[in-house]
């Protein structure tokens, strides 16, 4: 790589992955130069576009202190990870190791090469069951399951490197994200899906036969769990919007990215049934262990912060954007 190169390159880690590749996206069409680093275990090399795709794992140092030489990376754009909370659950270690182990590994190397700024991929997973279902980013955090702890700790290691004079960062606390690219090029390919608007659309187009509505005796105005669904370009937009913030020379912050208002299972089956042009067909099943009633993100300060506005905070554009992608994927995986 020349002189010319060694400038502004940004390394993506999990950029084949659902939410990576939106952003990939996003950068490549605002005429970034992007080099994404993805080991493929859950990503799809075809949801690369337009960026040069290295396949390899974040925890390997030698490769990535090799990459961040070579593209002359200045920014890092951290989603390689582990996000199922079940499976989290389950093998804890394998979630202290890819997320938070593999965090550690990258972070030493964006040290060492002089990395100036990374935004990372969290998640609302570090509040747990916040009081009254919405969460402030001061909130006590207070995860209850290992994926939620994983990222935790890599939040912490984050703000101490700073403070050491390290990379300046933003964190972005994912809420429930959802939908797929608006002109269809990309979407949420992931296999055995969990996710409630993805299953949605698979049961709506007959990839399984129906889906569980898990809890219908919550407290909530219908019964079921609340959640504020966000679309994946408006989560993408706001990583444009905090690489701009840390360019200008913004100080490490921590921002929830939800939209501040949140629907029901029902509501969000009803929008795929709109969508779809047939109820999506379901059955009512016990409480899933885990599961907060209702969880919402208090966003005033993303939108204070960064300037970030949403574009696309209607779920009914959710779920036809989530549908269309589900149309055009093969129903070849059996889905549960
Ligand atoms: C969870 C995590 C979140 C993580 C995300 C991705 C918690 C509290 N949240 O989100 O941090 O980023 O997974 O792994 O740990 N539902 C059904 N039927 C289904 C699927 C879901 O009724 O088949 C309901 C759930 O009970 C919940 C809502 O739909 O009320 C959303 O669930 P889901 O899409 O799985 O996401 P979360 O559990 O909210």
């Amino acid at each position: 790589m020349g002189e010319h190169t060694a400038q502004h390159t940004i390394l993506v880690t999990g950029g084949a992955g659902y939410i990576g590749s939106h952003v990939v996206l996003q950068l490549v069409e605002a005429g970034e130069r992007v080099v994404v680093l993805d080991d493929l275990s859950t990503g799809f090399r075809e949801a690369v576009l337009g960026a040069e795709l290295i396949v390899g794992n974040v925890g390997d140092q030698a490769l990535v202190a090799r990459v961040l030489h070579d593209h002359g990376v200045d920014t890092v754009m951290h989603f390689a990870a582990r996000t199922i909370v079940p499976e989290s659950v389950a093998d804890p270690l394998r979630y202290y190791g890819n997320n938070t182990c593999a965090t550690r590994n990258l972070l030493e190397c964006c040290r060492d090469a002089g990395v100036k700024q990374i935004v990372f991929s969290s998640s609302a997973a570090v509040y747990g069951i916040p009081p009254g279902g919405a969460a402030r980013e001061d909130t006590p955090l207070a995860p209850i399951n290992p994926y939620g702890s994983s990222k935790l700790m890599s939040e912490w290691m984050l703000r101490d490197l700073a403070a050491a004079g390290g990379p300046r960062y933003v964190a972005l606390r994912y809420f429930n994200v959802a939908g797929c690219d608006p002109e269809g090029r990309i979407g949420q390919s992931t296999k055995k899906a969990t996710l409630l608007v993805k299953v949605a659309c698979e049961a709506a187009l007959g990839k399984r036969p129906r889906l569980s509505i898990f809890g219908t005796d919550y407290p909530t105005p219908d019964g079921t769990g609340v959640r504020d669904y966000i679309h994946v370009a408006d989560l993408a937009r706001a990583h444009l919007d905090a690489l701009r913030y840390l360019r200008d020379g913004g100080a490490s912050t921590t921002l929830n990215c939800g939209y501040g208002h949140g629907y029901s299972v029902r509501e969000v089956l009803a929008a795929v049934g709109r969508a779809h042009g047939a109820p999506v067909p379901y059955v009512e099943e016990p409480r899933r262990a885990g599961d907060p009633p209702s969880l919402i993100a208090v966003s005033d300060k993303i939108r204070d912060t960064l300037g970030w506005q949403p574009r696309h905070d209607d779920l009914d554009f959710i779920a036809r954007t989530a549908l269309a992608w589900e149309r055009r994927l093969p129903a070849s995986e059996p889905a549960s």
